[in-house]
Order: C-alpha cells, then sequence, then structure tokens
C-alpha cells in the first residue's frame, strides 16, 4: 500500500526510496465483535457521608502531593517533537525514514502498539469515569478544587500518548487506520464500568493498577524498539513511558494516604476489588466487521503478543504487581495446577 497524502499536500509523489518500501504485511487491529458485558446489579455511590468529608478534607494534601506530579504544558513534550514536520522540505525524507524503520519491526509488536493506541485513544471514557466519582470529580468542567484541577490536567497529559500513537502508526503505513479507527470508536461507544461504585476509594486503587500497567507495556515498547533499532520510536514510547510514571506515582500517593489515614476501609475496598479482578479497558475492544479473526486475534486480546514480545501480560496488566516503586506486592498460590494471583499487598520493597 502506498502512503496516501494527496489530501494532505500538493506534492506530486514519494521520492523512488520511499515507494520501494511496501509494508510486508498490512496489519488490521480487527478484534472479534465483543458483545458488551452489561454489568448487573453495579453497586452505585457507596461512600457515606462521613468518608465523603475525608476527601474534601485531603484537598491540601492532594495540591501539594499530587499536583506536583503534573508537568507545565510549556515544558511538555508534543507529539509534534517526534513527527516529521509536513511543512518542511524534506518530510518526505522522514515519513520515508519512519517506513523505513517500520518495515522489519514483527507484526505482533505492531499489534502490541495498535493495542496500547486504542487504550490511549478511548480517553474520553476514563475522564467521564473520574467524574462520577463522588467527592472527587470535576462537578461544573472548571472546578477549581485540586481534584478538579488534577483530573482536568491529567486528561491533558494523557491526550498527547493517543494523538501520537495515532500520528505515527498513520505515517508508518503498517497498519489498517481505518479499521484501528472504528476499533477506538466501538470502544468509546462501548463505555466501561470499573466497578468502582463512584467510590474515590476505588477510583485511585484502579488508577494507581491501570497507570502502572500502562508504563509497563509502554517502557517495554520502547525497549523492544531499541532493539529493533527504531530510535524514534524507542523515544517516543519512552515519552508515553515517563507520563505514566509520574501518574502511577502521584495515584499510588493517593492510595498510601488513605491507607494511613482510613486503612480499615481502604483494605476492605482492595479486597473486594482483587476479588472481583481488575479488568483494563482493552477487553471492550472489537470493530464490528471481522468475525472470522477471533482464533488468530483473541489471544492477542489475552495478552499472548504482549507476553511474547515482554511487553505486559493480561496477568501483569490486571495485577500490576511489584514494580519499581515497590507499593504493590503481590503473593501467588497454586490453586487447580495455575499459578495465579491470589492476593495483592502494600507495603514497601
Ligand atoms: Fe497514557
Ligand atoms: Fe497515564
Amino acid at each position: 500500500m502506498d502512503l496516501k497524502l494527496s489530501c494532505l499536500s500538493p506534492f506530486p509523489c514519494l521520492s523512488p526510496v520511499c515507494s520501494m518500501l511496501k509494508p510486508k504485511n498490512f496489519i488490521t487491529a480487527s478484534i472479534t465483535p465483543y458483545r458488551t458485558r452489561v454489568m448487573k446489579d453495579t453497586k452505585k455511590h457507596s461512600l457515606t457521608p462521613e468518608k465523603h468529608e475525608l476527601f474534601k478534607s485531603m484537598e491540601g494534601w492532594v495540591e501539594e502531593n499530587m499536583l506536583v506530579h503534573l508537568k507545565p504544558v510549556e515544558k511538555s513534550w508534543q507529539p509534534q517533537d517526534f513527527l516529521p514536520d509536513l511543512s518542511s522540505d524534506d518530510c518526505f525524507d522522514e515519513i520515508c525514514d519512519i517506513r523505513a524503520h517500520a518495515i522489519d519491526i514483527p507484526d505482533d509488536y505492531f499489534m502490541c502498539l495498535v493495542g496500547g493506541m486504542i487504550t490511549e485513544e478511548a480517553l474520553p471514557t476514563y475522564q467521564t469515569m473520574f467524574n462520577t466519582v463522588d467527592a472527587v470529580r470535576d462537578v461544573t468542567g472548571m472546578d477549581p478544587s485540586p481534584w478538579g484541577v488534577w483530573v482536568r490536567a491529567w486528561t491533558a497529559e494523557e491526550n498527547r500518548h493517543g494523538d501520537l500513537l495515532n500520528k505515527y502508526l498513520y505515517l508508518c503505513g503498517r497498519v489498517d487506520m481505518r479499521q484501528i479507527e472504528k476499533t477506538t470508536q466501538y470502544l468509546i461507544g462501548a463505555g466501561m464500568d470499573s466497578n468502582i461504585e463512584n467510590n474515590p476509594y476505588r477510583l485511585f486503587i484502579y488508577t494507581s493498577f491501570q497507570e502502572k500497567a500502562a508504563f509497563t507495556s509502554h517502557a517495554n515498547v520502547a525497549k523492544h524498539a531499541t532493539r529493533y533499532g527504531d530510535a524514534r520510536l524507542a523515544k517516543m514510547m519512552g515519552a508515553i513511558a515517563g507520563d505514566e510514571k509520574r501518574h502511577e506515582s502521584a495515584y499510588a500517593k493517593a492510595v498510601e494516604k488513605l491507607f494511613e489515614l482510613d486503612p480499615d476501609t481502604t483494605m476492605r475496598e482492595l479486597a473486594d476489588m482483587m476479588r472481583a479482578r481488575i479488568t483494563m479497558p482493552g477487553r471492550m475492544m472489537r470493530d464490528g466487521a471481522d468475525r472470522t479473526c477471533m482464533d488468530t486475534t483473541r489471544p492477542w486480546l489475552n495478552g499472548w503478543a504482549c507476553t511474547r514480545r515482554g511487553i505486559t501480560s493480561t496477568l501483569s496488566s490486571t495485577s500490576s504487581g511489584g514494580g519499581s516503586s515497590g507499593r504493590w506486592r503481590r503473593g501467588c498460590r497454586r490453586r487447580g495446577g495455575a499459578r495465579r494471583i491470589m492476593f495483592v499487598g502494600w507495603g514497601r520493597g
């Protein structure tokens, strides 16, 4: 497939070098249509008025301890820092460079990248989730409370991730962008019920796991890009992983503070969430088209491709244990011959 740039610029054609770089395969992010699971008997608004006050009383702490993990816009990277400037004369050389590096990267690596991109692109779902939560939501859309400031600035930082991955995948020529765009549209349309009961204890437990999983995945994608000799892709993924690390630190600090202020409730909510399992948004992906792709795509959905590439497995993205922060510690037990995560604790080291 040739790059289709006619709608972007009046330049007549691609250079001969670039036109020789045909993608080996044309990866389609076709995830078998996945019926949206309706969560029956979902508990709602489980936060008591007394606990509501506890979160209100934490606002000073949030200001000093969470907002410091945000980066000012002027000091932040932007997707354009890693991408060709399409107004420059040598933009086609840069695009050819992206394609030349992408050509020999294995398909399953790209499947991980596509999964990461679609997950990032479903950002409206995550902001919606945050803003359904009692005591911490942004009630007006411009709420000056530290919780409101946090959710808006966090969303703005996250927004760059999907933008960058989307533009890179579009330019690299290795993927079927239309199918990917459909999958994103389906995913956002499906929404997500993460079993957090509009409860901020559960929200922060969930987000600290989720950010940890995102960091692990993007950091490993960066590592493998280096192995394949693609320095641009490695830098991109490293920058995204750096953001996820800051987010994880902020959310993990919030859970740590909750353990300090209210250990019983925090531990009860954590135990309950572990029993119900923490699931990542990617499980809802579907493209609504290819009903025959189940056998080839399900292993990816189950984390096979990511595991094979050492990126992150379903197990690690649902448990996100251990790691450099040393906050989440997990224990394993054997049950029925399978090694399963049976408990997750909180502690150092
Ligand atoms: Fe992200
Ligand atoms: Fe993040």
